[in-house]
């Protein structure tokens, strides 16, 4: 089934969860246009006011923070549901709470590494209990940290912004060195907020003791919730679908240089800066794919999109090869075993590697029913898939498009057909 039209994707997931953080460490009023409203986004709204922090979230299009790094020890235990991004950001701060906080998660997030940012925060002069000393939950002793040189094993901006927000309140210079550049908003919204950085390649550099001023964020819409849209589109001839306002930060757009290097027709219009990132309309027309390899240091770049990337190489001719991509496994679920087990299920031709996968184009699919493991990105690669093939597809679980697309079903039944 073909794509007409013209979409605008709901706001940028790290964009407002770090909207929502910085402005609480800001002095004065942070002011938040269009946010992401999802499951995870409440999240780190729950956790700020639970450290004392005046977040007004009511409101639809416009949201307020009003901050100043003066936190409070939580009286409960923060629990992080199942976002990622608010359980490890949210440590990075609490990590320098004079007292104890208690941070944990859902089943999902409690599988998922937390050792990589146990480590260089303890260096810095938090304590922490964890169980089996690596899981959520966590108890962390925090306290006024100093600064490290750090070199993490994996590209990972959870983990890098962790130890920035530490290090913007620690004593002296903090430094993170990563194997590989993972996005970088963080970086680029301390600057708007008035701090100053120093960045070489895969390295940044950030003074404690620096002052954030609160300023208007306007929150651009999601590249990786438009990447669903974008494929659908990409993959079926005469398609033609408009994707407004989207954030191209480089750091995020790995996909897009992908699915062009497979064929695809899309172009970038009307660009323009806003709150220190790029943004810009995508204009995606349908046509004939073929096969691609992706590996190395473009994997930081794509990996959420790896999802809905692996679906449309089993529409491309040839064979299609993921590799370098095991931090997959550690996601909502082991989304390399998730994607296989689906492709396989309908009909794709697909190996497993211990970092990625093998796809062989052109699949010929048949409807089916798909295990979601209660991850959003999964669910959404696979309604897209059926949209492409044009078959049904069941899934095990819909409402978990909520952690990051409220909205998505309905909003691709108005752009299909
Ligand atoms: C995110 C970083 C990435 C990404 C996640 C959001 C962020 O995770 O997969 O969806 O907002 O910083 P890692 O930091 O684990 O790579």
């Amino acid at each position: 089934m073909k794509v007409k039209g013209d979409i605008r994707p709901p706001g940028d997931k790290s964009i407002t969860h770090r909207a929502l953080i910085l402005g609480a460490l800001a002095h004065g009023k942070t002011s938040i246009r269009e946010p992401l409203k999802s499951n995870d986004i409440f999240r780190t709204v729950e956790a700020l006011k639970r450290l004392g922090i005046d977040v007004d979230a009511n409101n639809d299009d416009i949201w307020e923070v009003h901050g100043g790094g003066q936190f409070e020890e939580p009286n409960d235990v923060i629990d992080a549901g199942n976002s990622g991004t608010t359980a490890r950001l949210i440590t990075g701060i609490l990590s320098s709470i004079d007292g104890v906080s208690i941070i944990t998660g859902d089943n999902s997030l409690k599988r998922r590494p937390m050792a990589r940012l146990i480590e260089p925060l303890t260096f810095m002069g938090a304590s922490f209990m964890a169980r089996k000393e690596r899981f959520l939950p966590l108890a962390i002793k925090g306290k006024r940290l100093r600064g490290i040189s750090y070199r993490t094993k994996v590209a990972s901006a959870q983990v890098k912004s962790a130890i920035l927000l530490a290090g913007l309140t620690a004593e002296g210079i903090t430094e993170v060195i990563e194997p590989a550049k993972s996005r970088d908003h963080t970086e680029k919204m301390l600057a708007y907020l008035g701090a100053s950085l120093s960045i070489d390649g895969n390295s940044v550099r950030i003074k404690g003791g620096q002052k954030l001023v609160g300023r208007e964020i306007v929150v651009p819409s999601d590249p990786s919730s438009a990447a669903f849209p974008a494929v659908w589109a990409a993959a079926t001839y005469g398609s033609e679908l408009i994707i407004r306002d989207m954030c191209i930060n480089p750091t995020r757009t790995g996909y897009v240089e992908v699915l062009k290097r497979m064929g695809a027709d899309i172009k970038l219009t009307n660009i323009r800066y806003s709150s220190g990132e790029g943004i810009g309309d995508m204009i995606v027309r349908g046509g004939s794919l073929r096969s691609t390899v992706m590996k190395d240091g473009e994997i930081p770049r794509i990996i959420d999109e790896i999802p809905i990337l692996a679906v449309v190489t089993a529409f491309a001719e040839g064979e299609s090869v993921i590799r370098n991509a095991g931090e997959l496994r550690l996601k909502e679920t082991d989304r390399i075993a998730a994607m296989a087990e689906g492709l396989k299920s309908l009909g794709a031709d697909v190996d497993i590697l211990e970092d990625g996968m093998v796809i062989k184009g052109r699949a010929r699919f048949h409807s089916g029913s798909i295990r979601t493991f209660g991850d959003h990105r999964i669910a959404m690669a696979f309604y897209i898939l059926g949209k492409i093939a044009d078959i049904e597809i069941e899934l095990d679980d819909m409402d978990c498009v909520n952690v990051s697309y409220p909205g998505f079903f309905n909003a691709m039944e108005n752009i299909g057909g």
